[in-house]
C-alpha cells in the first residue's frame, strides 16, 4: 500500500472513530504495560513459613474480621488474625480525621508483634473513588463518569494517587476496582461500574489495577487491589434482588457461559494480567448458585484456567447467605475456594468451626495450605515480612494528603467525564462577563449530592460531607468576572431578569441495594426548579448529578443545555470549566441512555435503536 492510501486509510479510521464517539485511542493503555512479578515467584519464602505454622496460625490468616465488631482487638494475637477491614460505616472511635485513622490502623497492626511469627495484618478499605472514608481526601468521579473520559492512563493516574492517600493512613488494601458491567441501571451499583460496555470495563478496569498497585505490590506507596464482584454481579435479572421483589441487587444472574464470559468475565482478564492480587466473589447467584459457593468458577476457572496466583476474599457476611447452617456455609465456601472471609460479628466462631472441618477432614489441609500460600504470597510481594521495614504507617505521606495537585487531577477527571447532551441556541460556553446568572437545584450548593454513596459514610450523605471539597454554586462564584451577579435559590425562583440559569439536580447519595430503583424519572423537585428557570424566560443550563442515566422526560426540552456530569466528588470546578468553554468537552457517554422506563434495561449488545442518547454519544462545542 502506497504512503498516499495509507495516510487516507487512516484518515478515514480517524474520521469513523471521531463520529463513532469511541476514540479508541484512549481506550487502550497508554504505554506497552509494566511486567509486573508472578506472585508464585514468593513460593519458596512462603513454603518455608507455611512449615512453620500451625493450624490455628493458618485459619487465623484467613480470617479478617470487621473492626466494628472486633470487642476485644487481642483477638487479633489470640486468633493469628492475617486481616481487618473496616466496612462502609466503620470508622476510628475518635472520628474520621487522617489522625484518627493512621492511629488506629497502627494500634491494630502493633498487636500483630505480640505474636510468635509476627505476621502483620493486611487493613482493608473501600477506596473507590479515593480514600472516601476519610475527612479531608481528594473525593475523585465515581466510575460511571471515568467510564466517559475512556482514558485509561487517567484513570491510572487517580489510582496512584489512591494509593498514596491510602497509605497515608498506613492502610495497604482497597477493595477497588469495581469491574462490573452493569446491564440494567435500575441496579443501585451502576455509578461503580464503568459501562455497560466490556471494552470499556476491561481497559479501564487494568488502568485502576495498575494505579493501585503501581505494578509493583512491593513499592510503600502501593496498596493491594480487589478486583470485584466476581461474576456478574452487574447481570442479576430484576425482581431477584435479596432486597424484595422490585430489586437487583444480590440477585440471580441467569444466563448461560458464553454470556457470562464475554460481557462479565472481561474486567477479570485484564485484571489478573495487570497482577491484581484479590478477586471478591460477589453476594448474587449465577444460574441460582451463590457465587461464594462456587467452586466451579472460584476455583476451575479463576485459579485453574486463568492463572489467578492472589487471594479470593469474600465479601461482607456474604457466606452467610449460602444456606441455613454457618457451619456448612463455612465448609462448602472454603472447599469452593474461597481463601480469606471477611466477617462482621462471628469471627471467633468462624475460626471455630473451620478448625472443626479440618480436624474432622472435611475441609482438606490441601485446601487451608492453598489459601495460606496465596494470602501469603500477597504479603510476601507486599515486603509485609521484611523485618527491616516497618509496617506502621509513613505520616510523611499524610503532607500530600488532599493536596492541591491531587485536587487537580481529581478536577481534570471531572472536566473530561462530563457529557454534553444538548446544547440549543448556543447556550454553552456561558459567558464569564455575564450580567448574572441565577442558579437552582438541589444540588448546586450540596458536596454530598456532588459525592454520591460510599463517602464519609457508606450511604453517603446529603449536605456538607467532607472538608476541602467545592460545590458548583462556589465554582460558578469563582469562574466569573467581578462585575457578574451570582444569585441562588434551590428551587429556581427569583431567576427573573438574570442572563441565564444553571439548574443542577439529580439524586441524593446511596449505595448498594439502597439505591435499587423500579422508576428512574427526575424528582418531582428538580421538575419544578427547573420549570420554575424557565418560567423567568432566561436560557436554562441544565447539570445532572446522578449514578446513572435517569428519566428526563419534558426536562430535556425546557433545557437550553444539558449536561451529565455524573458523581463527580470534590471537585466541582472540573465542571464549570466546561460550562464556562476554559475545557472543551471530550466526555462520552458509557452507558446507553432510555427515552422511558420501558426501554430499561438497556443490555450489552441490545440495538434499541430509539434510545434517546447512544452509548458513545456525547456533543463538543
Ligand atoms: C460491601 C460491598 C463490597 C465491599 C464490602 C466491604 O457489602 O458489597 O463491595 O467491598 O462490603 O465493605
Amino acid at each position: 500500500m502506497n504512503l498516499k492510501m495509507n495516510s487516507l486509510l487512516r484518515c478515514a479510521c480517524t474520521a469513523v472513530t471521531i463520529c463513532l464517539g469511541l476514540p479508541l485511542s484512549h481506550l487502550s493503555a497508554a504505554a506497552p504495560p509494566a511486567k509486573v512479578k508472578p506472585l508464585s515467584s514468593y513460593d519458596p519464602q512462603v513454603k518455608a513459613l507455611l512449615a512453620k505454622m500451625t493450624l490455628e496460625e493458618k485459619v487465623g490468616q484467613m480470617t479478617q474480621p470487621d473492626i466494628s465488631a472486633l470487642q476485644d482487638p487481642t483477638d487479633i494475637e489470640n486468633l493469628f488474625l492475617g486481616s481487618l477491614l473496616s466496612g462502609g460505616n466503620a470508622d476510628p472511635k475518635e472520628g474520621n480525621s487522617l489522625d484518627a485513622w493512621t492511629n488506629m490502623y497502627d494500634e491494630y497492626q502493633k498487636h500483630t508483634q505480640k505474636t510468635r511469627l509476627g505476621i502483620p495484618i493486611l487493613y482493608g478499605v473501600d477506596a473507590l473513588h479515593g480514600h472516601n472514608n476519610v475527612l479531608g481526601a481528594v473525593i475523585f468521579p465515581h466510575n460511571i463518569g471515568l467510564g466517559c473520559t475512556r482514558n485509561a492512563a487517567l484513570v491510572e493516574k487517580i489510582g496512584k494517587i489512591t494509593a498514596e492517600e491510602v497509605r497515608a493512613t498506613g492502610i495497604q488494601w482497597a477493595f477497588a476496582p469495581c469491574v462490573t458491567v452493569p446491564q440494567d441501571i435500575r441496579w443501585g451499583r451502576s455509578y461503580e461500574g464503568f459501562s455497560s460496555d466490556p471494552a470499556i470495563v476491561k481497559v479501564l478496569g487494568e488502568a485502576a489495577v495498575r494505579g493501585l498497585q503501581l505494578n509493583d505490590l512491593s513499592n510503600p506507596l502501593a496498596v493491594l487491589a480487589c478486583a470485584k464482584h466476581y461474576l456478574a454481579d452487574g447481570g442479576t435479572s430484576f425482581g431477584t434482588g435479596t432486597g424484595g421483589k422490585n430489586t437487583l441487587d444480590q440477585g440471580n444472574s441467569e444466563i448461560d457461559e458464553a454470556t457470562l464470559r464475554q460481557v462479565h468475565l472481561q474486567g477479570y482478564l485484564t485484571t489478573i494480567k495487570a497482577g491484581v492480587g484479590t478477586i471478591m466473589p460477589s453476594y448474587s447467584s449465577w444460574n441460582g448458585l451463590k457465587m461464594s459457593a462456587n467452586k466451579y468458577l472460584m476455583t476451575d476457572v479463576l485459579k485453574k484456567e486463568l492463572g489467578f496466583e492472589g487471594f479470593v476474599i469474600s465479601d461482607y457476611n456474604a457466606i452467610d447467605q449460602i444456606g441455613k447452617d454457618y457451619k456448612e456455609n463455612v465448609g462448602i465456601t472454603i472447599n469452593a475456594g474461597m481463601d480469606m472471609v471477611m466477617i462482621a460479628g462471628r469471627h471467633r466462631e468462624f475460626v471455630k468451626d473451620l478448625l472443626a472441618l479440618v480436624k474432622e477432614g472435611k475441609v482438606p489441609m490441601s485446601r487451608i495450605d492453598d489459601a495460606v500460600t496465596r494470602i501469603l504470597r500477597v504479603k510476601f510481594a507486599m515486603g509485609l515480612m521484611d523485618k527491616d521495614r516497618s509496617q506502621l504507617a509513613d505520616r510523611k505521606l499524610q503532607s500530600s494528603f488532599g493536596s492541591p495537585a491531587h485536587r487537580a487531577v481529581a478536577r481534570e477527571a471531572v472536566r473530561e467525564s462530563l457529557v454534553v447532551l444538548k446544547n440549543g441556541n448556543q447556550a454553552l460556553p456561558i459567558s464569564k462577563q455575564a450580567a448574572r446568572i441565577h442558579v437552582a437545584g438541589k444540588s448546586a450548593d450540596n458536596l454530598g449530592n456532588q459525592c454520591g454513596g460510599w463517602t464519609i459514610d457508606w450511604q453517603g450523605k446529603t449536605g456538607e460531607v467532607t472538608p476541602g471539597g467545592t460545590t458548583i454554586l462556589a465554582s460558578i462564584k469563582s469562574a466569573v468576572s467581578k462585575g457578574t451577579k451570582v444569585t441562588f435559590s434551590a428551587d429556581g425562583t427569583g431567576a427573573e431578569g438574570a442572563t441565564l440559569g444553571v439548574v443542577v439536580v439529580g439524586e441524593k447519595p446511596y449505595a448498594e441495594g439502597f439505591g435499587d430503583r423500579t422508576n428512574l424519572a427526575l424528582d418531582q423537585e428538580d421538575i419544578n426548579a427547573i420549570a420554575n428557570v424557565k418560567q423567568a424566560g432566561i436560557p436554562v443550563v441544565v447539570v445532572l448529578l446522578s449514578g446513572r442515566p435517569l428519566i428526563l422526560g419534558d426536562a430535556l426540552n425546557q433545557a437550553d443545555a444539558f449536561v451529565a456530569a455524573w458523581l463527580p466528588g470534590t471537585e466541582g470546578q472540573g465542571v464549570t470549566d466546561v460550562l464556562f468553554g476554559d475545557f472543551k468537552p471530550v466526555g462520552k457517554l458509557s452507558f446507553a441512555w432510555p427515552k422511558s422506563m420501558d426501554q430499561v434495561p438497556v443490555r450489552t449488545g441490545d440495538t434499541k435503536t430509539d434510545v434517546l442518547f447512544p452509548l458513545g454519544y456525547g456533543l463538543k462545542f
